[in-house]
């Protein structure tokens, strides 16, 4: 039976996009997307989810107090579906220890670095891409790795490299990792994860034949 696969999003949602097209071509089958959650109103991420008739929701940041009580409502709505496996695709909340243990190796992220470096606290979106370029390196790219309750902390399951080219702004590098590294990783995680193939001891993930 296919894995029923609820993607968060809070923005843009390109890698979304690319779960949506790696379903469709074939490379995602072992899951079927089946929600889209966004935390913001009017995430351009949820149009893509309608426009390929996958149902979105939006549980919306704002209009909650406590992290405690948006969680609740985030994992009753998942529940609600039989929502199995998390990608979280461009979600900019940490979640709680008690959020992640609910799918304790069943969520998994995609980061624009290659981690341990530019990750953690205050490192998302372009922000990480900026630190990259600041700090020199010559190569960045992306990680995708499951969901634990430190931020960016969870074992890494893939990783891509992308060369930082002379002249490179923080937009035109944030493009090149994510047509280069996450749109292909991450589909390609996911449909391992899907596909019962990811077998995490501690930090190390072996993927099995
Ligand atoms: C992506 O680059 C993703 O890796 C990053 O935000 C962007 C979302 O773009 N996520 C993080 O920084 C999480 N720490 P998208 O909405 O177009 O997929």
């Amino acid at each position: 039976m296919k894995k029923r696969i609820g993607v968060l999003v809070s923005g843009g949602g390109t890698n979304l996009q690319a779960l949506l097209d790696a379903e469709k071509a074939g490379i995602l089958k072992s899951g079927t997307i089946a929600l889209v959650v966004s935390s913001k109103a009017g995430a351009y991420a949820m149009k893509r989810a309608e426009e390929a008739g996958v149902e979105a929701i939006c549980v919306d940041r704002k209009t909650f107090g406590s992290r405690e009580v948006y969680e609740e409502t985030l994992l009753q709505e998942l529940h609600n579906r039989d929502i199995d496996v998390l990608v979280l695709a461009g979600f900019m909340l940490v979640l709680s220890d008690s959020f992640t243990r609910a799918y304790e190796d069943r969520i998994i992220n995609v980061h624009p670095s290659l981690i341990p470096a530019f990750c953690g606290d205050g490192f998302y979106g372009l922000h990480v891409h900026e630190r990259a370029l600041a700090y020199g390196v010559k190569v960045t790219g992306a990680t995708v790795h499951f969901v634990n309750e430190i931020t960016d902390g969870g074992a890494i399951i893939m990783q891509k490299a992308v060369d930082i080219l002379e002249g490179d702004t923080p937009e035109v590098l944030q493009k090149r990792v994510m047509e280069q590294a996450e749109h292909i990783i991450l589909p390609q995680a996911t449909e391992l994860l899907c596909a019962d193939k990811l077998k995490r001891d501690g930090r190390r993930v072996t993927i099995l034949q």
